[in-house]
């Protein structure tokens, strides 16, 4: 095992050289004190120039297996088994909507931006639960009770239940914590994605637990958010749950993932 001075530790697992960023419990902490408005906005701009990387989202999926989310209970899994479950349980229940069995496997490919390649972002900006910046923090918002430690938390353009909104604006319009959800979101609609608008909302808001889980946020939300809500919630299910089931042959489902990537994405992508 090696460390090296950033906190990145190189072990094997599975025979596999894996990327595990050492944060621990100041994970929680961080995500909560330091994603404020201002952190996001400088975000979202420096990755939404999409100049790190060029590849498929084959590639992306098979780079993922490098990286470990520590958040994840099944740190044992690599990454593709969770996107295949998850894509695999949805199709065994929803044949005809291949959009949404796209949307699962592509759902975390954010994650790559844990890899040395896209800044080695550590676990607080990458992975957790995610939630608008720029208006009040939601209680229903996990471990609410540390965002008094977040500048925006005191500052008044911030901290009214509509902040820098208007109501029914859309979440379109709303800010939103960083993280691989909103990252992903911005590959796949600038790289020209033909997905339906569902698959994209599922993409950008599949963290945003005091949304599909508390049913935090309706103020914000236009009439359609509120159709989009009803596939996240449906997707979620098989998010959660789809993990250490069965095994999944990735040889045997690759080719029809492959050509719902050729319908619906370029052949390489701008990450
Ligand atoms: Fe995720
Ligand atoms: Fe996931």
């Amino acid at each position: 095992m090696v460390v090296c001075k950033t906190g990145i530790t190189m072990l094997k697992a599975r025979g596999k050289k894996v990327l595990r960023i050492s944060t621990g419990s100041i994970t929680l902490t961080n995500l909560t004190t330091f994603e404020k408005y201002s952190h996001v906005k400088k975000m979202r701009e420096e990755y939404g120039k999409l100049d790190k990387v060029e590849m498929s989202i084959w590639e992306c999926c098979e780079l993922l297996n490098d990286v470990v989310d520590e958040s994840d209970p099944d740190l044992d899994e690599p990454q593709i088994e969770h996107l295949l479950q998850t894509a695999e349980a949805i199709r065994k229940d929803y044949p005809n909507e291949d959009w949404l069995h796209l949307t699962a496997l592509v759902h975390d490919l954010g994650k790559v931006l844990l890899h040395p390649s896209f800044g080695e972002l550590p676990q607080w900006a990458v992975v957790g639960d995610t939630y608008p910046v720029g208006c009040a923090f939601d209680e229903s918002i996990v471990h609410h009770k540390y965002f008094k430690q977040n500048p925006d938390y005191n500052n008044p353009a911030y901290s009214t239940k509509y902040g820098v909104y208007a109501e029914g604006c859309g979440l379109n319009n709303v800010m939103m914590s960083w993280g691989h959800d909103d990252y992903m979101y911005l590959v796949a609609k600038e790289n020209g994605t033909t997905l339906p608008s569902a698959a994209l909302f599922v993409i950008r808001y599949h963290s945003f637990y005091a949304l599909h889980r508390s049913g935090a946020y309706k103020h914000l939300m236009n009439g359609e958010d509120f159709e989009n809500l009803k596939w996240l919630q449906i997707f979620n299910k098989y998010d959660l749950y789809s993990k250490s089931k069965d095994r999944i042959d990735v040889e045997k489902v690759k080719p029809y993932y492959l050509s719902l990537i050729e319908k619906y994405f370029p052949s390489k992508l701008r990450w």
